[in-house]
């Protein structure tokens, strides 16, 4: 693997917190890849410190080669960083921000490429408060991209975004990867992460607690079918996890999800509980498994799209 971004042993505080709590990993040349954790996890602090923009209080961090620091101009001009709430001049236009990032570079894309790429084109001379929340995402992306940069990092480039405003930006992303660029990214989207990564790093109060690609970390975990249960009555009295086929259950109060090894036994004894009056099913679904429950497993949180 050709390594882009090396971490070893990253520890960073603020103050009596311990954001990020010794963590390490590589990204290669060519890959998509993903930080995912529930909020606080470390997510953007990991990123930052890679972007120089941080200063690690323990451990090491390379870069291209070199020690990202935020003085450490030469390396930041070979990178592309959308943050996480990208602010913007609201009264210029999406081609004028555009020209005002570009003049801090001494190379960039052209103007028109990019705009063509993150399709603003209509909105080229709209000023930038007056975009709809997709449409200052993309511009965000096209910002990072300004400098033509080997390696992208961008802190939640989907978030907030419509399911196909979510898709548009992807499809960028892949073409990125199509152009051979590295990127880093962070996400709460589990399928997103699933569509996008080729691995991914799942973090929790600042440690890793899984990362592999998401096919190899969903056949490590299940080899079972998850049954989505929402129930009416939260305190319902009855142990879902030892009903016939369950291997586990998550969740708690109203929506279950009970991983059955025998899905269809599993579902008729649902079946008799709700006929007994035991249990009152609101739904009952069956579902493929994704990374979300890998996630959710993990983590023992759910987070939704
Ligand atoms: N500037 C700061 N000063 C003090 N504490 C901070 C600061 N930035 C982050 N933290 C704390 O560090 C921890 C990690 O935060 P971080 O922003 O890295 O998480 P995250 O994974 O990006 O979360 P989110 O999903 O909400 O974006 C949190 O407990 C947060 O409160
Ligand atoms: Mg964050």
């Amino acid at each position: 693997m050709d390594t882009v971004v090396s971490v070893a042993g990253l520890v960073k505080r603020y103050g009596d917190v311990t954001a990020v709590d010794g963590i390490s990993f590589e990204v290669g040349r060519g890959e998509i890849f993903g930080l995912l954790g529930p909020n606080g996890a470390g997510k953007t602090t990991t990123v930052e410190c890679i972007e120089g923009l941080r200063v690690p209080d323990a451990g090491r961090i390379e870069v291209l080669g070199e020690v990202p620091s935020p003085a450490n101009y030469a390396l930041k001009s070979r990178l592309g960083i959308q943050l996480q709430g990208t602010a913007f001049l609201s009264r210029l236009t999406v081609e004028e921000t555009l020209r005002l990032f570009a003049a801090l570079y001494p190379r960039h894309r052209s103007i028109r490429e990019l705009i063509e790429f993150a399709a603003l084109g209509e909105k080229r001379r709209a000023q930038v408060g007056k975009l709809s929340g997709g449409q200052r995402q993309r511009l965000a992306v096209a910002l990072a991209l300004v400098n033509d940069p080997e390696l992208l990092v961008l802190d939640e480039p989907t978030a907030g975004l419509d399911p196909q405003a979510r898709r548009a930006l992807w499809e960028l992303i892949l073409s990125l990867k199509g152009e051979g660029k590295t990127v880093l990214l962070t996400t709460h989207y589990m399928e997103e992460a699933e569509y996008l990564c080729d691995r991914v790093l799942i973090l929790d109060h600042g440690r890793i607690i899984a990362q592999g690609s998401p096919e190899a970390l969903i056949a490590e975990h299940f080899r079972e079918t998850p049954i989505e249960v929402v129930l009416a009555d939260a305190g319902a009295d009855v142990d879902l996890s030892s009903l016939p086929g369950v291997e586990r259950a998550v969740g708690d109060g109203e929506e279950v999800v009970l991983y059955s090894a025998a899905p269809v036994e599993t579902i008729q004894a649902l079946s008799d509980l709700s006929r007994r009056g035991t249990i009152e099913l609101r739904d009952l679904r069956l579902r493929r498994i994704s990374l979300e429950d890998v996630y959710l497993l993990l983590t023992g949180r759910r987070i939704r799209g």
